[in-house]
């Protein structure tokens, strides 16, 4: 087998490998989607208050309803991948960190973009699409350090196929008929 061969089935295994562990994390960011329609009237984090600048602190896309149950979904995922693939974590509390992560980095991506006037369901490109995870992998491997497939390349190509799967399955919901806004 040539170098160039050899290097590419390492990349598409540790590519495999970065997305079944990510998958809390996914799983966390998704959920919330579906989940918070099955609730009549779902209460914002932010209470409806408003920061400083007059603007909300959160706005209504951060409910406390899709925050327990993206930790919720992101968390019993862990538990599935655990059992199939025993390893993939080093920790139980791993994917509840992952989830955490995916949550807190949602909503801090809402916070900068009120911030900066972009009202509620409006596009902040990049960050909308990878900022869960960006926060996510930060949070789970400043307490159980990097996993061994994180070199620059498969993270590079990890948040490209993470910013291209959101983009898609936002369409999708989207043609379900689950969300407003195709993106
Ligand atoms: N959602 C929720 N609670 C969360 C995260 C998401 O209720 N903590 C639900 C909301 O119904 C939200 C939808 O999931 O509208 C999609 O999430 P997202 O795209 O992150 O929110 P946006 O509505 O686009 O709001 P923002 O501009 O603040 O990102
Ligand atoms: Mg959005």
């Amino acid at each position: 087998m040539g170098l160039d061969r050899w290097m590419g089935e390492q990349l598409l295994t540790n590519l495999i490998s970065a997305l079944v562990y990510v998958l809390p994390a996914y799983v966390a960011n998704g959920a919330p989607v579906v989940l918070v329609r099955a609730v009549e009237r779902p209460r914002p984090l932010d209470m409806g208050r408003n920061f400083i600048d007059g603007r909300r602190i959160l706005g209504d896309g951060k409910t406390f309803e899709g925050l327990f149950g993206g930790l919720l979904s992101g968390t019993a995922i862990g538990l599935v991948v655990s059992l199939l693939l025993p390893g993939t974590f080093r920790s139980p509390l791993e994917p509840v960190t992952l989830s955490s992560g995916a949550m807190l980095g949602d909503i801090l991506g809402s916070f900068a973009k009120r911030r900066i006037g972009i009202s509620q369901g409006g596009p902040l490109p990049v960050v909308d699409q990878t900022g869960f995870l960006a926060v996510a992998l930060l949070l789970a491997w400043t307490i159980f350090g990097p996993k061994e497939w994180s070199d620059a390349f498969t993270l590079l190509l990890l948040f490209l196929v993470t910013a291209l799967l959101h983009l898609g399955t936002n369409a999708g919901a989207y043609l379900l008929g689950l969300k407003e806004r195709w993106y």
